[in-house]
């Protein structure tokens, strides 16, 4: 980690950002009255379930009441779903797919940033560019192999502190994102830098949470992608690093063999990787 001076985001302020971009997003499921009946029922069941098992008390009960209402309160809801609940949903969308492996999507995206050219820099501040720089290349195929037209590699990832633009006001609005369009044959070399581990907030009640588990708020150093193109699926993923603190034990659960990068240091003092992905047919 560096020692640059830096506000530490706190839960409040980077969950409640999470919250706001979310409340914009328009969502919908085309979920039938039935499953929906069906899915809360289950969900029911299981956590009356708990309640029974370990025999949970009246004083217990209203801390659970106190402490959901302070998730919502902090707008923590996106960041302790993304933490602890996402990689489930994602290993259902897996059950259906071939190519690139997925993994989480978290609370951090935000759509619209900056297009670039297939050789690109992803804007960064003068502070970024003293930490190992990392040129990451690749080509966007179908599962036969065959490079991909107009294909978009959405890239974005924390700073060397573990901060993500727009949700750290220290930071400029699009440092470190960027949807880079590739060359025609799928192709990309995207210049950036090795970012660090992330610490999920722990001022909050998310990070209460954690500690009452005695767990830890790691993830590992990670890049964020959704790869793109015309006809196929997109797929949100997550690369990582060979050797990288964490990789055992994710907060998120989100870790996958096939994500791991192992950058090689150039003569040009760079680490240089490449990793190529590969996607499904639309709507198979
Ligand atoms: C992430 O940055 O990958 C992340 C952050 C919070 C929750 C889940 C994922
Ligand atoms: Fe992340």
């Amino acid at each position: 980690m560096t020692t640059t001076e830096i506000q530490n985001p706190t839960a409040a302020g980077s969950g409640s950002a999470a919250t706001d971009k979310f409340k914009n997003e328009r969502v919908s499921a085309d979920t039938s009255p039935e499953r929906v009946a069906a899915i809360a029922k289950d969900a029911l069941a299981a956590l009356n379930q708990v309640i029974l098992d370990h025999g949970v008390t009246y004083p217990e009960y209203r801390v659970l009441k106190q402490w959901l209402i302070d998730v919502g309160e902090g707008g923590e809801w996106p960041l302790f779903l993304d933490v602890f609940i996402e990689h489930s949903v994602e290993e259902v969308l897996a059950r259906s797919r071939k190519g690139t492996k997925g993994s989480i999507e978290g609370p951090y995206y935000v759509a619209d940033a900056p297009e670039l050219p297939s050789v690109c820099e992803l804007p960064m501040r003068d502070v970024d560019r003293k930490e190992t720089v990392l040129v990451f290349s690749g080509q966007v195929t179908d599962l036969d192999g065959n490079g991909l037209d107009s294909a978009i590699v959405e890239l974005w990832h924390a700073d060397a502190d573990g901060y993500y633009s727009q949700f750290a006001d220290h930071l400029p609005e699009w440092n470190l994102r960027g949807k880079i369009i590739t060359d025609s044959e799928g192709r990309y070399e995207i210049t950036t830098i090795q970012p660090a581990p992330y610490q999920i907030p722990t001022d909050g009640p998310t990070g209460a949470f954690i500690e009452a588990q005695n767990g830890h708020p790691w993830r590992p150093a990670h890049l964020h992608l959704i790869v793109s193109a015309p006809g196929k699926e997109s797929v949100t993923t997550q690369l990582y690093f060979d050797g990288g603190e964490w990789l055992d034990s994710d907060v998120a659960m989100a870790t996958k063999p096939e994500l791991i990068l192992s950058p090689t240091a150039g003569d040009d003092g760079k680490n240089h990787v490449t990793y190529n992905f590969t996607l499904d047919p639309a709507g198979e």
